[in-house]
């Protein structure tokens, strides 16, 4: 079973991803409750830490309950990432995450994220520089290249394991790629059948289903799958995966009432976290999400999305429970 450092994980553990603007702490308690076995907080700018940035230093806010945690940064500058595993450090989190695979421009022209990708070396030296900084395990997250022609993945997870880093999540995807065409997880395959590696090579990109995961697991003989877009709304993926893994059959549908909690407790939270005003703005993203496929929903939605007050979006979640009590979902 594959650990990171000494974190023991289950067999083929499932790794929320961190997403920018989703993976908060409300959004990872409920997929941790769900089954997710890691979480990673969403992508925190090195240097945004570092000029103690608002928004940046709130993201570090961890919880005892969602452990394992990781914590994600990015940049691309030496000094200041060893003074960011500091800082990060005092948050206490389990891991720390390099994102070496933002494919965003803004990130990208600075030579961080997915930038790093032009530069190996400097990509290995960040890794195991910061790996001395500190005795928490480091982990790096990546894309197979920066395109199609460049790449080199093998030879470049080897030397980021041989530098200390504990374990690697690879989406199947180049920088060039950005979020277009399929994930090729072939590519991490051979980084896992490297007869070298020995640290856990976690897959990701594109992992949408149970049948996805466990061809992962089973056609691709991964260590585990990080998966981000299939949990937005739907934290209960997880749960979703562990169950086909351990019965071989689907779990039963979602129902209303178990959206609706989940909503309620998504915004609870959320306002508890950030304040009402913030926490209401923020998790507007996630109804839509919450309450896909229902029939005739916009009036429901417009509520819940138009106002300030959280009293009325607690409100218009007991309209929907009573409006379509029944509907079953697929
Ligand atoms: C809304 C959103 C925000 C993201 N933010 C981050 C981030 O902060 N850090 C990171 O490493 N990847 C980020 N990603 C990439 C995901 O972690 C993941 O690699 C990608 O979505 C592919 O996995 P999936 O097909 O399971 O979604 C983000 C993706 C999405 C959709």
């Amino acid at each position: 079973m594959p650990k990171i450092g000494d974190i023991q994980l289950p067999d083929f553990p499932l790794l929320l991803a961190p997403m920018e603007d989703v993976s908060d702490p409300p959004f990872r308690a409920l997929c941790k409750e769900q089954g997710a076995d890691v979480v990673y907080t969403e992508f925190i700018s090195s240097e945004g830490l570092i000029r103690d940035a608002a928004k940046s230093v709130m993201k570090l806010d961890i919880y005892e309950k969602e452990r394992p945690v990781g914590i994600q940064i990015f940049g691309a500058e030496l000094d200041s990432m060893l003074q960011t595993v500091d800082i990060v450090e005092k948050s206490n989190p389990d891991i720390i995450d390099i994102n070496f695979g933002c494919p965003v421009k803004k990130v990208v022209c600075k030579g961080a994220g997915a930038g790093i990708l032009k530069d190996i070396d400097l990509m290995v030296k960040l890794t195991e520089e910061m790996v001395k900084r500190t005795k928490l395990p480091i982990t790096v997250k990546t894309r197979l290249g920066w395109d199609h022609d460049s790449i080199r993945i093998v030879e470049v997870a080897e030397r980021l394991q041989d530098v200390g880093c504990q374990a690697i999540s690879i989406h199947g995807r180049t920088r060039a790629q950005m979020y277009k065409g399929n994930a090729d997880w072939k590519p991490i395959a051979e980084v896992k059948n490297n007869q070298r590696m020995h640290i856990p090579v976690f897959g990701n990109g594109d992992v949408d289903s149970p049948e996805r995961a466990m061809e992962m697991r089973d056609v691709y003989g991964l260590d585990g799958c990080m998966i981000g877009r299939a949990s937005i709304g739907n934290p209960w993926f997880f749960r979703q995966v562990k169950h086909f893994f351990k019965t071989g059959e689907h779990f039963r549908p979602i129902t209303l009432e178990e959206r609706v909690d989940a909503a309620r407790r998504h915004l609870q939270m959320s306002i508890d976290w950030k304040g009402e005003k913030l926490g209401v703005f923020e998790t507007r993203r996630h109804y839509t999400n919450y309450f896909k496929g229902i029939p005739n929903f916009k009036e429901y939605r417009m509520k819940m999305v138009t106002s300030d007050d959280s009293v009325d979006v607690f409100a218009a979640f007991d309209e929907v429970l009573e409006a379509f009590s029944g509907y079953e979902f697929a």
